[in-house]
């Protein structure tokens, strides 16, 4: 300040005054400039953060990835997969039924790439099959995610044939009830965890484990490209209680969401071992009837999502592969195309 009081004093500021007034001006303008620019209090925490935190998130980025791409290397290298999930955050569980088609293999590498950046992870896949084919052990040994591989066929009167409509039979009801019982028997009971019903074709948000980690009970949230509309999602209010839902498809349903749209806390499966899916319940009841078994009503479920506000989960589904080429091939008596080939 006595530095200002001097200038004001000099002879030189009295001579721009009267003389100079426009320059006078001008000096005036640029000492403001120069304080906003550069020297302003406020302004400078402001690009302080912005600075720090850039470099923050893409840190985080390229560990996340320089995990995810050791957890894979070591894993193809024959070395086993580090199991670096961190008891002291609940482990998600997620399973995964799964069947042999042309798209099996494509499907669950999608799966393996995402579920690598998740922490605290267990994959549990359980193949539609009398016995664990090559191609799901190869590809579990080598995509570098803790997991456990099961197998449970569906009955031949259970399966859906390639020209059945979709709902005449439920699918992965006994590969997820594999899934139920190994971690009943395997998983120790004081463990703290979250169960989650994750279909081979749907795409997860890495988000979305991040959020039902904290799973108290059996949470819920928005599934997208289901049911017969764009958004299938729970009604909260603003206080976070689940009201109702939006279903169209048998909104009578107690509980009417996509196995893709709940997730439940690990005690819970462990303390109601009756929580079973069958070939018995009513067409397009599994979830409900399911949740039925662990909830006594809807005021006992979590709205995930922010408050249910964010699509975090698609309930994608592939195109049946066209192979009329093939078919026509082996008519003639020619090789598949896909001879010494893996798909
Ligand atoms: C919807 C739901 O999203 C599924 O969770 C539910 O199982 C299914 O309806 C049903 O009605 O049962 P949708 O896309 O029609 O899904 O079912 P798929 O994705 O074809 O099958 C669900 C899971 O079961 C998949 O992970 C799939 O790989 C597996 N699956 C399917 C088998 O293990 N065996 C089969 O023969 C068919
Ligand atoms: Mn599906």
């Amino acid at each position: 300040m006595a530095f200002l009081a001097q200038i004001y004093r000099s002879r030189w500021w009295r001579y721009l005054q009267k003389k100079r007034p426009g320059l006078l001006l001008v000096l005036i303008f640029a000492v403001f400039l120069i304080y906003f620019n550069f020297l302003d209090p406020k302004r400078q925490n402001r690009d302080v953060t912005d600075d720090n935190y850039q470099p923050v998130q893409s840190e985080l980025v390229r560990l996340r990835s320089q995990i995810a791409f050791l957890k894979t290397k070591l894993a193809s290298e024959g070395q086993g997969i580090p199991d670096l999930n961190d008891l002291s955050q609940p482990v998600i569980y997620a399973i995964t039924p799964t069947y042999a088609r042309p798209v099996q293999k494509a499907e669950l590498t999608r799966l393996c790439h995402t579920f690598l950046l998740v922490p605290n992870f267990h994959w549990i896949v359980v193949e539609d099959a009398t016995e664990p084919s090559n191609l799901v052990t190869n590809f579990l040994q080598r995509c570098g995610v803790v997991y456990t591989q099961l197998h449970a066929v569906t009955p031949p009167n259970m399966k859906l044939k390639p020209t059945d409509p979709n709902w005449k039979h439920p699918r992965g009801v006994l590969q997820r009830n594999e899934a139920l019982a190994w971690i009943r028997t395997n998983v120790p009971a004081s463990r703290e965890g979250v169960v989650y019903f994750a279909d081979d074709d749907n795409t997860y948000s890495l988000e979305l484990f991040q959020d039902i980690r904290s799973t108290k009970t059996v949470s819920v949230f928005p599934v997208a490209l289901v049911g017969g509309v764009l958004l299938e999602k729970p009604e909260v209010s603003p206080e976070g209680r689940v009201m109702g839902f939006n279903a169209l498809w048998e909104p009578k349903r107690e509980y009417p969401i996509d196995m893709a749209g709940f997730a439940v806390n690990l005690h819970l499966i462990m303390s109601k071992p009756q929580a079973k899916f069958s070939f018995e319940v009513k067409r397009g009841y599994q979830e409900s009837d399911f949740i039925g078994h662990l909830i006594s009503g809807r005021e006992e479920l979590e709205a995930k999502a922010d408050l249910c506000t964010k699509v975090l989960v698609w309930h994608t589904r592939t195109e049946t592969v066209k192979t009329t080429e093939e078919e026509r091939r082996k008519s003639k008596g020619l090789p598949p195309t896909n001879m010494g080939f893996e798909i």
